[in-house]
C-alpha cells in the first residue's frame, strides 16, 4: 500500500481521543467527569436555535457560494467594525466549517518545503500538525510559566529568519488559558513592525470569553498589519455551536482567493442552515451569551483558588478562555500519567499537556466548560491523586 507520507505525518488532537474514550466508559455505566473537551455546556441560545429551524423550513438546503452567503459575511463584517472600530469589507471574511479550515489553509497557502512557521508551545496541536503536513519547518515559540505563558517578545523576535512565512498567535491561549492585553499587544506588534515580509495568522476564537472587564485587543486594530494578517474567528465558542461547524475568518485581500478556492476544493460551502442561524447570533439578543460568560468568570474563579489548594499542584490564574493549566510536578507524576490516574481511578477526563507541545509535560489542561456540582466533585477526586 503507498500511502502519503504526509498521511503518516498529520497528527491528532487528543482531546478527541480522550472524548471517545470517556464516551466509551460512560457507555459502560462509569461515573465518568469530562473535563478534557473544550466547548461550553451550555445549549446553543435560543433564539438561535429558532433561526435554524426556520432556515430548514424556508427552504434553504442547497448549496452556497463557498465562501459564505452575503448577508452572513455582511453581519460578521459589521460586528466587527463595531467591536473593534475597524474597516473591514465583506469580500475578506471567509465562512467555512468552523475555525480549523483557517489554520489549514493559512499552513498550506504559507508553508512548504522552502518555508518556517513559528507556533506557540504550548499552544492548540493542529497547528504544528498542519505546519507539518504542509511540508515546512515547524518552528515552536516556547511560552513559559514564569512568563505566565504569554509571548515572550525577544525570544519570538530570535526565531525569525529569512524563512520565517508566517508566525501564529493565539490569544486568549488554548491550552493555558493566558491573555495578553492591550499593552502587550502593542508591543508584539511593534516587533512585528520591522519583518513586513511574515504573514500573521491571529487565531482570536476565544476573543469574547475573557474576564475582569478587559478588551479584547484583535490585531485587526493595526493598521499596519492589514497587508498581512489572517484573522481566524467563529460561533463555536462564544455562541455554543462547536457541533455546528461554523467559523469566520478574515484574510489580506492578496490571498483571499487563494483560500477560496480551497474551500471550493475542499467543502464546496459551509452548511447552509448553520450559516443563517449564524446571522442571528451576530445580530440578535445577546442576554444567554452575556450570561454564559458570567458563568465562565464564575467558575473560573472556583476553579483558580481550588486547584490552589491542593496539596499535588498549582495553578496560574487564567486570564481567558475556558481552561486552567496546572503544573502537577507536586504529585510525582507527569502530565500523562497525573491524567490516566485521573481517567482510570478517579472518573476524571483530562488532557496531558504532552499533548500541546513538548515543554508541557509536567501539565495538565482542564476545560472547567462543566456545571459547578461537577467541578466540585472532580476536583474533591482529582485531590486523591
Ligand atoms: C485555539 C483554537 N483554535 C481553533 C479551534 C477550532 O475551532 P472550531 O471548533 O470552530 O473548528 C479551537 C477549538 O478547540 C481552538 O481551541
Amino acid at each position: 500500500m503507498k500511502v502519503s507520507k504526509k498521511i503518516i505525518n498529520l497528527e491528532t488532537e487528543s482531546a478527541f481521543a480522550i472524548l471517545a474514550k470517556a464516551t466509551k466508559l460512560i457507555s459502560e455505566g462509569k461515573d465518568i467527569i469530562n473535563l478534557g473537551i473544550g466547548q461550553p455546556d451550555f445549549p446553543t441560545p435560543s433564539n438561535i436555535q429558532e433561526a435554524a429551524i426556520k432556515a430548514i423550513k424556508d427552504g434553504h438546503h442547497g448549496y452556497t457560494p463557498s465562501n459564505g452567503i452575503l448577508p452572513l459575511r455582511e453581519a460578521v463584517s459589521e460586528k466587527i467594525n463595531q467591536d473593534y472600530k475597524v474597516n473591514v469589507n465583506p469580500d475578506q471574511i471567509l465562512i467555512t466549517p468552523g475555525g480549523k479550515p483557517t489554520i489549514f489553509y493559512s499552513c498550506l497557502i504559507l508553508g512548504g518545503e522552502e518555508n518556517e512557521i513559528i507556533y506557540p508551545d504550548p499552544g492548540f496541536p493542529i497547528y504544528r500538525s498542519m505546519i507539518n503536513f504542509s511540508g515546512a519547518r515547524g518552528i515552536p515559540l516556547k511560552l513559559a510559566e514564569e512568563d505566565n505563558f504569554e509571548i515572550n517578545i525577544e525570544k519570538l523576535e530570535q526565531l525569525i529568519t529569512n524563512k520565517t512565512s508566517l508566525i501564529i498567535i493565539n490569544n486568549p491561549n488554548n491550552p493555558t488559558g493566558s491573555f495578553m492585553n492591550e499593552f502587550k499587544i502593542e508591543k508584539l506588534v511593534k516587533m512585528l513592525e520591522k519583518y513586513p515580509e511574515v504573514f500573521v495568522l491571529s487565531d482570536e476564537i476565544y476573543s469574547k470569553i475573557i474576564f475582569e472587564d478587559e478588551k479584547m485587543p484583535s490585531l485587526l486594530s493595526y493598521e499596519i498589519l492589514k497587508e498581512r494578517l489572517i484573522v481566524l474567528e467563529g460561533w463555536s465558542k462564544t455562541f455554543c455551536m462547536t457541533g455546528w461547524r461554523l467559523g469566520w475568518s478574515v484574510w489580506p485581500k492578496k490571498l483571499y482567493e487563494h483560500a477560496n478556492k480551497l474551500c471550493v476544493n475542499d467543502h464546496s460551502c459551509p452548511n447552509s442552515i448553520s450559516q443563517y442561524a449564524g446571522i442571528e447570533a451576530l445580530k440578535g439578543p445577546k442576554e444567554e451569551v452575556e450570561k454564559i460568560k458570567k458563568e465562565f468568570q464564575k467558575r473560573k474563579e472556583f476553579i483558580y483558588f481550588e486547584l490552589n489548594q491542593l496539596n499535588n499542584m498549582t495553578c496560574f490564574k487564567p486570564g481567558g478562555a475556558f481552561y486552567a493549566f496546572p503544573n502537577v510536578s507536586k504529585s510525582g507524576l507527569n502530565g500523562q500519567r497525573f491524567s490516566d490516574i485521573a481517567l482510570e481511578e478517579k472518573g476524571v477526563a483530562l488532557v496531558p499537556g504532552k499533548s500541546f507541545g513538548e515543554t508541557a509535560e509536567n501539565f495538565i489542561r482542564l476545560s472547567y466548560a462543566n456545571s459547578m456540582e461537577n467541578l466540585e466533585e472532580a476536583i474533591y477526586r482529582l485531590s486523591f491523586i
